[in-house]
């Protein structure tokens, strides 16, 4: 079988692109304890106006492809038989839309091919932006895809969606037949670069561009460029000033191609074409003379020095920067679900180290002036050169992330990690990757990566946790709008809009700000809000943010006084019933603090001792039983990040002799006094108790609580809002 070249600088290695990996991992030795900073439902969501939900017809949007153009305004959307235009403001508000369902000969066609009614739709799974004022949209037409211009206005306030009709064409090589193939493309300089399957069996595979004049792509049936592959992403990027260097990435899984052998592993690949190729000229004719694959390396280091691979790419992204040479790519791994053998190291077993010489130009290599301007065209090359790449297609340098591992790691129990977008944020002390990752139950996760330097460690900050449609389905698109500042989110119920930020809700103190370490966020002496780095003023000296340490005591110092009167502890007091279960309540702020119960003994605190009858609860303080000798003043403090807050003193009173009316009162209610034998069937009273009680029961009188100090919040039904002026317990 063909051999990959080993060589001491690989095309690949010449790359500044150098992708970063996101993993996801799916066993649990890695998981984390994983609160967010912030959890918001999706009522919460609707509640607090943070979201807009655009859900499209009746039926449901089967939402295939998202589009954004912030010079429009508009988030272009298709789905299936209709292409909707919504409004980057309010994806709810007015959109437009076109309706574009295949013609009624497809339809006949394609259910007398046997196939469901539901499949014969035109689910359009292409759309870009052509030039300055058409949109390029492909569909699948009831398993005869076609492709169609869309005029749009040349200015956002021109109201133009419409679709040239007498301009419809065949979309063969373009767009898959089938709506659940998996198909990328990316379109550059006026040409289409898709990775699909082209034909109606899902038998042929390609890669390929669909040119001004030209159809190039890869060799048909030829499984060592492409075996049943996964379309993942794809990119155009340049590698220099000569647009003739321009390199087209493609992202993908394949299977191994020793399947008989017993080999049943899917490995992650990039492949790599020059834009300008135009194919062989004996050979090669209109097929690629510059492919050029490798493996994509997720690994996490595992005992014993064996690596495990995450290998099940599922979403890539690409940041781009001012300069486009130099993206940084995001790749979204899973580890194989259904493959549990070692997946081998390195390319295949089924491949080989190439150790001749290798002819130039070597594979992968550009018919332009930075190589030589030897050859205008690869129609030039010679057949020996030609011969070379088709017979060597898989490099052996695998390409790595960026610090030899995973940004992240990830295991979600039963919660599937699919898609992933990153903003790049300014803060006060550096910039931060702001990973968006999108699941299939709904679920959009917001987080950042620090790295820490002297302990050569990842730390994983979770800052948000938002819960963006109604019923969990999988998330399919994430789109971010930084002008808008704006996350569109996508998935079959529709688009779902929500802001990169809501540092408002991480609290309202300086402390709660500068702990939720959001880059995004900072303390500006009154609230928590959006830390803008330009334009920096006198203001900025007032901003307080500390995004790598969270360091709130330092931050907070001065503006802490502020913070802690509207946080100040608050004042409780509880009556316990002598053997019975008493909770005394105090639930952190944040899901990321830590509780911790003080008893106060005279001058000191003494920690709180947790047993098999006092039980440290996520809501609170839990008695079991409560004895008369647990009564004292407890007080609850956060701990996060090493900043501590007190939150709650409680005084607990536990004396049955001495609460038996309050406890009466609880049980009852203050103002159904007929409730007496009730009552004391239940609970303890003598026959000389009850008698007494009954006796009195004209006599009860109200008055406000004396009891009652500090806060309203935390209103604890155990605490009467009223006390009785009664006369001394029977
Ligand atoms: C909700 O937000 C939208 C835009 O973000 C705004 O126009 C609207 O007034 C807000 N509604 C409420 C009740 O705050
Ligand atoms: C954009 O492409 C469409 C379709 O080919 C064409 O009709 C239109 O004139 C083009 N517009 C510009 C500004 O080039
Ligand atoms: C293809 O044609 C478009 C419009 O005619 C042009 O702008 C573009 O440069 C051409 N692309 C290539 C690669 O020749
Ligand atoms: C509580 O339980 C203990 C032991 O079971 C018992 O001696 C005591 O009388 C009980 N106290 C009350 C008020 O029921
Ligand atoms: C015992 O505690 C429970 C819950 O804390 C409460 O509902 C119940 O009324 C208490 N019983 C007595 C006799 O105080």
């Amino acid at each position: 079988m063909a051999e990959p070249a080993g060589r001491r600088r690989g095309p690949f290695g010449l790359l500044v692109l150098v992708p970063l990996w996101t993993a996801l991992w799916s066993s649990t030795c890695w998981a984390r304890s994983g609160h967010p900073r912030l959890r918001l439902s999706h009522k919460e969501l609707r509640d607090l106006n943070r979201s807009e939900v655009f859900q499209g017809p009746p039926g449901g949007l089967d939402l295939s492809t998202m589009l954004l153009d912030e010079a429009q305004e508009s988030l272009f959307i298709g789905g299936r038989n209709t292409l909707f235009s919504l409004s980057l403001e309010n994806v709810n508000a007015q959109h437009r839309e076109i309706h574009w369902p295949s013609t009624a000969t497809q339809v006949d066609d394609c259910l007398m091919k046997g196939r469901e009614k539901s499949e014969c739709a035109n689910y359009i799974k292409v759309l870009h932006q052509y030039n300055g004022t058409h949109l390029l949209a492909c569909g699948t037409g009831a398993f005869d895809p076609v492709c169609a211009h869309i005029s749009l206005g040349r200015w956002a306030q021109d109201p133009v969606f419409t679709l040239q009709e007498d301009l419809v064409e065949s979309g063969r090589g373009r767009c898959p037949f089938d709506p659940h193939s998996s198909c990328v493309s990316t379109l550059s300089r006026g040409e289409l670069f898709v990775g699909l399957y082209t034909d109606y069996w899902e038998n042929d595979a390609a890669l390929c561009r669909l040119g001004n004049r030209s159809y190039t792509r890869t060799e048909r049936d030829d499984r060592r460029l492409l075996n049943e592959p996964k379309f993942v992403g794809s990119v155009v990027i340049p590698d220099n000033d000569d647009p003739d260097d321009d390199k087209v990435y493609y992202f993908f899984t394949e299977k191994a191609l020793d399947v008989e052998s017993g080999n049943h592993a899917v490995y992650s690949r990039i492949g790599r074409v020059c834009a300008n190729d135009q194919g062989g000229q004996r050979m090669l004719v209109n097929k690629w003379s510059s492919f050029i694959k490798t493996r994509l390396i997720c690994s996490v280091p595992g005992p014993h020095g064996i690596d495990t691979h995450l290998d099940q790419l599922e979403d890539v992204f690409v940041l781009k920067k001012k300069d486009e040479k130099t993206p940084e790519i995001f790749g979204l791994s899973a580890q194989q679900a259904t493959y549990f053998g070692a997946t081998p190291e390195g390319p295949d077993h089924h491949w080989t180290a190439f150790q001749g010489r290798v002819p130039f130009p070597r594979p992968g290599s550009c018919a332009s002036q930075v190589n030589g301007g030897q050859y205008s065209s690869s129609r030039q090359y010679p057949d020996e050169v030609l011969r070379f790449v088709r017979d060597h297609p898989v490099m052996l340098q695998a390409v790595r992330p960026l610090h030899h591992r995973p940004v992240l790691l990830r295991s979600e129990g039963g919660r599937r990690l699919t898609q992933l977008a990153v903003d790049r944020v300014e803060a006060q002390d550096g910039h931060y990757h702001v990973l968006f990752i999108g699941t299939d139950d709904s679920v959009v996760l917001k987080v950042i990566t620090i790295y820490n330097a002297d302990s050569d460690t990842m730390e994983e900050v979770l800052l948000e946790e938002l819960h963006v449609f109604k019923v969990p389905v999988p998330i399919t698109e994430i789109l971010i709008s930084t002008k808008r500042q704006q996350l569109y989110v996508g998935s079959e119920l529709g688009v779902a809009q929500v802001k990169v930020h809501q540092c408002d809700l991480y609290g309202s103190a300086c402390a709660d700000c500068c702990l939720a370490r959001d880059p995004y966020c900072a303390w500006d002496g009154h609230t928590c809000s959006r830390y803008l780095s330009v334009g920096l003023s006198a203001k900025r000296r007032f901003r307080r943010q500390d995004v790598r340490h969270g360091n709130a005591v330092q931050q907070c110092d001065g503006v802490l006084m502020r913070g802690q009167q509207s946080h100040s502890a608050e004042e409780r007091r509880v009556y316990g019933v002598e053997n019975n279960s008493t909770l005394l309540e105090c639930k952190p702020r944040s899901p990321q603090a830590n509780a911790h119960w003080l008893l106060q003994r005279g001058t000191d605190n003494d920690e709180v001792r947790v047993d098999d009858r006092v039980v440290k609860t996520p809501h609170g303080l839990l008695f079991l039983r409560l004895r008369r000798a647990d009564a004292g003043v407890y007080l609850c403090q956060t701990d996060e990040h090493g900043f501590i807050q007190p939150l709650a003193r409680i005084t607990l009173e536990g004396s049955a002799s001495k609460l038996w009316y309050k406890d009466f009162l609880q049980l009852i209610g203050y103002s159904n006094f007929q409730k007496v034998e009730e009552y004391c069937e239940r609970v303890w009273c003598s026959e000389r108790r009850r008698r007494k009680l009954k006796a009195l029961q004209p006599k009860w009188k109200f008055s406000p609580a004396q009891e009652r100090r500090g806060g309203t919040r935390g209103d604890r039904p155990r605490t009467p809002r009223h006390a009785l002026t009664h006369p001394d317990t029977p």
